[in-house]
């Protein structure tokens, strides 16, 4: 079965609901800004414009994997960073992470029939053997991903992944594979899911608030590194834990962004919007996901 992007988002609508206007997933969502700021190693990986060291402004949503925008905050679920860069010259450039180390598939197949499938009532006991059956991928990762699914302690405290593999080109030509990770400044203890439901639906939305009157929200980018023979096309299976990883950059959030997403601004994280410097993956999840992204835009702005 090959999907095109409208089975998926009706396959995404079938397990979640459809509620215009909202994304068809990471429905409920909040708009931070600030600046990223690289170091020194940056550079010497990538040409890309936001890599060279000066601060560029960026604009962040912190976000609910469901498609369902009234989803409490306590439900598991993968917890979105999604980072727009606003470069030189005009440009922008995006990395879009969760809270899962990994994907659940291997294609945009896997995750569409796996949707349908739990979409689909009663007949999902009979029809989600058969998805399994079909993507093996997933009856490894669908146990392992579990833990990653329980809510933080806060959005601020948690480590986002942006699962695919990208190609940092340097100024030499020199070229490796890369996987990014946003670490946390904040630590904080995890919380069992009747603390999480003990501090109400909208308690990470509630914690950002709290949090940026403080001060500001911090991450750090880290790379992974690809070794020779590491999977680069499949966001389903991870690189060993041993492989180089470098501390690219920080980002720092300082408060809500109220000038997008209003009076028709219309707001789109693309994985695939990539700069100079920077090349995507042939991962076919990746390349399916801006067509999806595309179709969710044309409905909830339509
Ligand atoms: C076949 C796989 C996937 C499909 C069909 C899919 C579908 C979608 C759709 C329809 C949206 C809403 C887009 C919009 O209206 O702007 C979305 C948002 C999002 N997706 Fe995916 N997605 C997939 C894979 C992934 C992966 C692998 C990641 C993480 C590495 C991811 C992270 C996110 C995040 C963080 C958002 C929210 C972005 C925002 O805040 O605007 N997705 N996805």
């Amino acid at each position: 079965m090959t999907v095109d992007p409208k089975q998926a988002i009706a396959a995404i609508n079938s397990y979640f609901g459809s509620h215009p206007g909202f994304r068809a997933l990471h429905a409920k969502g909040t708009l931070l800004k600030g600046t990223f700021t690289a170091g020194s190693e940056a550079a010497s990986l990538t040409m890309a414009a936001h890599m060279q060291g000066d601060a560029v402004a960026v604009t962040a949503r912190l976000s609910n994997g469901s498609g369902n925008p009234d989803h409490p905050d306590y439900a598991p679920d993968p917890r979105g960073l999604a980072v727009k860069f606003y470069l030189p010259g005009g440009s922008r450039t995006d990395i879009v992470a969760v809270t899962t180390p990994r994907f659940i598939s291997r294609t945009p197949e896997g995750f569409v029939e796996l949707l349908a499938a739990q979409g689909s009532g009663i007949a999902a006991a009979w029809k989600l053997p058969l998805v399994f059956a079909r993507h093996p991928e997933m009856v490894r990762n669908a146990p392992a991903l579990a833990p990653s699914l329980r809510p933080p302690p806060s959005y601020a405290a948690a480590t986002y992944h942006g699962q695919h593999a990208f190609k940092w080109i340097d100024s030499g030509g020199g070229e490796r594979f890369v996987r990014y990770t946003w670490l946390p400044e904040a630590t904080e203890p995890r919380i069992s899911m009747r603390e999480a439901r003990a501090r109400g639906r909208d308690f990470l939305r509630d914690d950002l608030a709290r949090r940026l009157e403080r001060g500001p929200i911090r991450f750090t980018l880290e790379l992974q590194l690809a070794a020779p023979g590491d999977p680069l096309e499949d966001a389903s299976a991870a690189w060993p834990n041993a492989r180089q990883r470098v501390r690219v950059g920080s980002l720092e959030l300082t408060d809500h962004e109220t000038g997008r997403e209003t009076g028709g601004d219309v707001l789109v994280f693309d994985p695939t919007r990539v700069t100079d410097g920077i090349e995507c993956s042939n991962d076919p999840v990746l390349q399916f996901r801006p067509k999806a992204y595309s179709e969710s835009v044309a409905l909830r702005t339509s």
